[in-house]
């Protein structure tokens, strides 16, 4: 005999669950009695509106759940259409930056010696999406943190799957694969620092990429539940705080508002005092900077163009707040062009170029007309130009 689950049971019920789990409620009883009436009122609510109802689930501050996507993973969207439970999943995991629950969720902490919180302080110091943290929530982040040794040939990640942990690097060469159409294609490499894994978490999406160590390598890891409450949240007051200052930067007004907050979502800030170097001219370049506040100048080695006196830098522009730098030797993929320096305090908004491949694609024609304008500069100062592709030192 089989027996017919009504339409809808599954997921009302899981709908309670992760509710349950999410608050843990003294009383279970009284909880659903609430959890349940407040469900009854939002789809009473959205079939007065004339709406068809839709939430399967609420908040327990009685907001239907709301689902946030990064929209880059098509096949995931397709897969979702056809499938009401991962439809649920999403909905279930969703986040609500007002939610304080920070004090009744249990802490994950793995202890760790003085040797490991040194290596794993000195890993972290350059995350990008660490860098808006305060003093208590970094602490919580690095005591949540372990240590995961990898092997050459180990896949950390595989697209497609859940995401588990974020990872940040502390030794070791990680190849990123994507696949599209049936095929694997490798767009990039972490070198020796960086860190990966946050889209899963943050969007509530299968992983976007395949991640293989090449090297033996050491990774520190932060499991999904402590990303989510303390990176979420900070992510959350970030969108609202660099919302006005993004939609002013020219560079970013072709992209859409999704793809901004996006661009928010990864992006780190970075104060510099007068006179400090923020780029190096010849170095390998991982960053890509936009200016918040205060004046970057842009100097040029006179050898590069003149081909005499090598140590005489010359400056040869100056970049104001909503300008960006940095780019030329990640549209390249050649070493810095020239050097920056913060003229008074600056402050920069600072994106890693696995970020900047990823997210400003649509802005490249945008940047590859400006690199052009380079070589006019260069042309205009010193009466000749330069291979900019192919900097000297
Ligand atoms: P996630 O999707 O959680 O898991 C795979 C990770 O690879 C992803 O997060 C990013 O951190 C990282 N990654 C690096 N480059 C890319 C890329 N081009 N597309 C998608 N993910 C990338
Ligand atoms: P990148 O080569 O990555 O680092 C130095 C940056 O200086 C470069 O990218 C540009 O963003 C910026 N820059 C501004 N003017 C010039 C110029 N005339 N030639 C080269 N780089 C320039």
């Amino acid at each position: 005999m089989s027996i017919e689950i009504p339409p809808g049971l599954t997921e009302l019920l899981q709908g309670y669950t992760v509710e349950v789990l999410r608050h843990r409620p003294p009383d279970l009883l009284d909880f659903a009695a609430d959890y349940f009436s407040r469900l009854r009122d939002t789809r009473d609510e959205q079939l007065r509106e004339g709406a068809a109802p839709r939430a399967k689930g609420v908040n327990f501050d009685g907001e239907p759940m709301q689902t946030e996507s990064n929209g880059e993973d098509e096949r995931r969207e397709a897969a979702d259409d056809e499938d009401s439970d991962s439809d649920f999943e999403l909905c279930a995991e969703a986040f609500n930056p007002d939610d304080d629950d920070e004090d009744t969720e249990p802490r994950v902490v793995h202890p760790k010696t003085d040797e490991q919180r040194c290596r794993l302080q000195e890993a972290c110091k350059d995350i990008l999406i660490f860098k808006n943290l305060d003093q208590e929530q970094l602490s919580q982040v690095l005591d949540a943190m372990f240590e995961r040794k990898v092997q050459p040939q180990e896949h950390v990640i595989d697209q497609g799957d859940d995401g588990d942990n974020f990872y940040v690097i502390e030794r070791g060469l990680y190849d990123i694969f994507v696949a599209r159409d049936g095929q694997a294609r490798c767009v990039g490499r972490y070198d020796n620092h960086g860190s990966f894994g946050e889209l899963a978490l943050m969007y509530n999406t299968p992983r976007a990429a395949t991640i293989v160590a090449i090297t033996e390598g050491s990774l520190w890891g932060l499991d999904r539940v402590t990303f989510r409450r303390i990176i979420l949240k900070n992510n959350a007051k970030k969108r609202k705080t660099y919302e006005l200052f993004i939609e002013s930067v020219p560079l970013l007004k072709s992209l859409e508002p999704s793809e901004r907050m996006k661009i928010v979502d990864v992006i780190g800030e970075k104060t510099y005092q007068d006179g400090e170097r923020i780029i190096s001219q010849g170095d390998k370049a991982d960053s890509f900077y936009i200016v918040q506040s205060g004046e970057v100048k842009i100097l040029i080695k006179s050898k590069t163009v003149t081909g005499k006196d090598a140590n005489q830098e010359v400056e040869i522009a100056r970049c104001q707040k909503g300008q960006y730098f940095g780019e030329l030797a990640l549209v390249t993929n050649k070493p810095r062009a020239a050097s920056a320096y913060a003229v008074g305090e600056v402050k920069c908004l600072v994106m890693d170029v696995q970020a900047f491949e990823r997210l400003l694609g649509p802005c490249m024609d945008i940047m590859k007309r400006n690199i052009t304008h380079y070589e006019e500069q260069l042309v205009a100062l010193f009466g000749s130009s330069l291979d900019l592709t192919n900097p000297g030192n």
